[in-house]
């Protein structure tokens, strides 16, 4: 059980991020990037896990995912594009392929997507002594396969004009663990360990040539669906009343942003001469959830109310970049109200 963190369509935080990194839409910022290296989980996958799960069929691998934007499976966790792919379009790259999608030198001359769904940041054997029985993709997993690619590029110093969208990476190290049903405050625990493996790969990509960081936050998870259902709860208490979302989640998420921004601060310090922008995607987010009216009406109502299998469905009332959220996941996001479906 993971959290395909696609299911929130970024859009949003996507330009939230571009305007981090200044490169709004027509800025001359645009050629200051190559290539993109890119490294996280099922919010940046553009095919690896489907490919290597090939013989072992997920669902990214069916419809809804891609339908809305690419009108196929593309093995992003999405039925659209995910904010990587916003990112490249907006720097006028191709899109970042995804690194077990293609074997050809071609494929990779702007850069490559070590990403996969399901991706922690610490390794196996951190949570085997944790009583969680998982063999993650790990941010370990990534470089190796990153050093590996680099390999075959020998006699071009390829990061010295790259951006490294490093993550979302670490959600799913506390969703694995919440899911396991480990205690709220040792799953806490794990904030520093999470944030020293993005340190790490920071150190290391620098330490190999990149000049160039992206690191996101984690998201309000508290609002994520599957939180909403799996620590439903009595006490209005637990709910931040302007957005519904489970409060004690969101401030995990806060602490977690707290302890990694602290972190990309003495990674500044140390390193000068590189830019390493912390994006905000839970503000970004966040901005959704609190003001969804701002985004319009929303539209796929009617059509949601008939995806959804029961005569009773939740209107989801969070604007566009909800309405084409896998049904099954959109029930109970964030502010809901029942109505009856008009099939
Ligand atoms: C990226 O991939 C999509 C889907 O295959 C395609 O529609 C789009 O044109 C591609 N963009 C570039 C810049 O190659
Ligand atoms: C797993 O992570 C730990 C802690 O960062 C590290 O010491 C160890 O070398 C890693 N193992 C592998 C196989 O990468």
């Amino acid at each position: 059980m993971w959290f395909p963190g696609g299911h929130f369509s970024l859009a949003l935080a996507v330009w939230h991020a571009l305007l981090v990194l200044g490169l709004g839409s027509g800025s001359s910022a645009l050629s200051c990037y190559s290539r993109i290296f890119s490294f996280g989980d099922s919010l940046t996958d553009t095919g690896n896990y489907v490919r290597l799960t090939a013989k072992n069929p997920s669902p990214y691998g069916a419809p809804p995912y891609g339908t809305t934007f690419f009108g196929h499976p593309t093995g992003r966790a999405s039925d659209g594009r995910l904010v990587i792919d916003f990112i490249a379009q907006e720097l006028g790259l191709a899109n970042v392929t995804a690194i077990r999608t293609s074997t050809a030198p071609a494929d990779f001359e702007h850069g490559a997507n070590f990403a996969i769904i399901s991706a922690t940041a610490n390794n196996g054997s951190f949570f085997a002594g944790k009583g969680m029985d998982i063999t993650p993709f790990s941010l370990d997993t990534q470089m190796i396969w990153f050093r590996a690619h680099m390999q075959q590029n020998l006699g071009t110093n390829v990061l010295a004009d790259a951006l490294v969208a490093l993550g979302e990476i670490g959600g799913n190290d506390y969703n694995f663990a919440f899911s396991s049903g480990m205690p709220r405050e040792r799953v806490r625990a794990f904030v520093p360990a999470v944030v020293e493996k993005l340190a790490a790969a920071v150190e290391e990509l620098i330490g190999m040539g990149a000049r160039a960081f992206m690191v996101p936050g984690n998201l309000p998870f508290g609002c994520a669906p599957l939180y909403l259902r799996r620590f439903r709860s009595a006490r209005a208490g637990d709910y931040d009343a302007r957005t519904g979302c489970l409060a004690w989640f969101n401030r995990f998420a806060e602490y977690h942003n707290r302890v990694l921004t602290a972190r990309l601060d003495a990674l500044r310090l140390r390193h000068p001469d590189v830019t390493i922008v912390y994006a905000d995607w839970y503000g970004a987010m966040m901005s959704i959830f609190q003001g969804p009216e701002r985004l319009g009406t929303y539209e796929s109502q009617t059509l949601y109310c008939h995806v959804v299998a029961t005569k009773q469905c939740h209107a989801v009332d969070l604007g566009a970049p909800y309405a084409t959220t896998h049904p099954r996941t959109a029930r109970g996001m964030g502010r809901t109200r029942r109505r009856q479906c008009t099939r």
